[in-house]
């Protein structure tokens, strides 16, 4: 029986039930299985979908205007520059009158108050494509993943490795906390998050959720399904950089810390973008700065790209559950 999610927003998973996430993750898989067999029902016809980015982005954007192209929606891009919240006019005033002209907004920003202000003033589903402490849009992804991978979601152990504190990290909990993953964070005592915020994401977790913070790569590896790498600087706090790299220099994922998990068929996962030491310039220069080895990056274990893909069918899975 489908759950009715038509105008709802899509702020953080921490809005929703194990059986609503797992109903946009069931429709991201059956959109991609119509997409390969060349149907486009256009779900979204004569729709008017705003995206505003306040941040730079590539997958997040391009996954978001393929799926509304897909789905016959109209996109429209509106540069913050011309949109200018809370400097020209306040952002209750520019959600109010989104609202009365569009059907949806992705929405990608810093601070999470003015992603909810803009869904609570506009009326229409908001759209969250990432903030400074959420990224749920990239979750339903990378659960697509797990499940294309594994068969399933629950019981999972995931590894993530990195920034703790940073919004995938944090995301990843919520999401791990709803769907019963086994999730281990291992990062250094700085970048851990705090106790209080875990054992709030674990009230009411599914059956099969457990959230391990560690600095031991031993016990967090062990026997993982997947590990999983995001950047050490996120967008935002580029002036971290050297602090970062002296905190995180002994987590980056190389072949040696996957064999921690003592499964040779570990996959690796990344949000992406992703420093790899042959990616850029700067990271062949600097591989001490990169968070994954190419080995690791490169490898037949890596499923980066097809996470990739997935954020297009999740995005349009998103906009055709909350406003087709
Ligand atoms: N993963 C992700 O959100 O990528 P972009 O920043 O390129 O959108
Ligand atoms: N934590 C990263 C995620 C990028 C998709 C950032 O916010 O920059």
């Amino acid at each position: 029986m489908p759950i009715h999610l038509n105008g709802r927003s899509l702020l953080t998973l921490r809005d929703f039930q194990a059986d609503e996430i797992q109903q946009m993750i069931d429709t991201a898989g059956d959109l991609k299985a119509a997409k390969r067999s060349g149907l486009y029902p256009r779900r979204l016809a004569h729709k008017n979908i705003a995206m505003i980015f306040l941040k730079p982005s590539c997958r997040t954007r391009a996954s978001f205007a393929v799926a509304a192209a897909d789905e016959g929606a109209n996109l429209e891009v509106l540069p913050p520059e011309d949109i200018r919240f809370g400097q020209k006019e306040s952002v209750k005033d520019i959600a109010r009158v989104l609202g009365r002209l569009f059907d949806g907004i992705v929405f990608r920003g810093f601070e999470h108050a003015l992603v909810a202000e803009l869904a609570q003033w506009s009326g229409i589903p908001v759209w969250n494509a990432l903030c400074d402490t959420y990224h749920p849009t990239q979750v339903l992804a990378d659960f697509l993943t797990i499940r294309e991978d594994f068969g399933r979601i629950r019981g999972i152990r995931l590894c993530y490795v990195g920034d703790g504190r940073n919004n995938l990290a944090t995301s990843l909990i919520v999401g791990a906390a709803k769907m019963g993953v086994d999730l281990r964070i291992l990062a250094p005592a700085k970048l851990q998050p705090s106790q209080s915020l875990v054992k709030e994401l674990m009230t009411d977790a599914s059956v099969g959720a457990a959230i391990t913070v560690t600095e031991n790569a031993r016990e967090a590896l062990d026997g993982c399904d997947a590990v999983y790498g995001d950047v050490w600087v996120s967008m935002g706090e580029e002036d971290l950089l050297e602090e970062r790299v002296a905190l995180l220099k002994d987590y980056k994922v190389t072949p040696e810390l996957m064999r921690l998990t003592n499964r040779p068929e570990t996959i690796y996962l990344h949000c992406l973008p992703a420093l790899h030491d042959l990616s850029t310039d700067f990271a062949s220069q600097h591989p001490d700065v990169c968070e994954v080895a190419d080995e690791v990056f490169e490898s037949p274990q890596s499923r980066v790209f097809e996470q990739a893909e997935n954020r297009m069918h999740s995005a349009k899975a998103v906009m055709v559950l909350t406003a087709g």
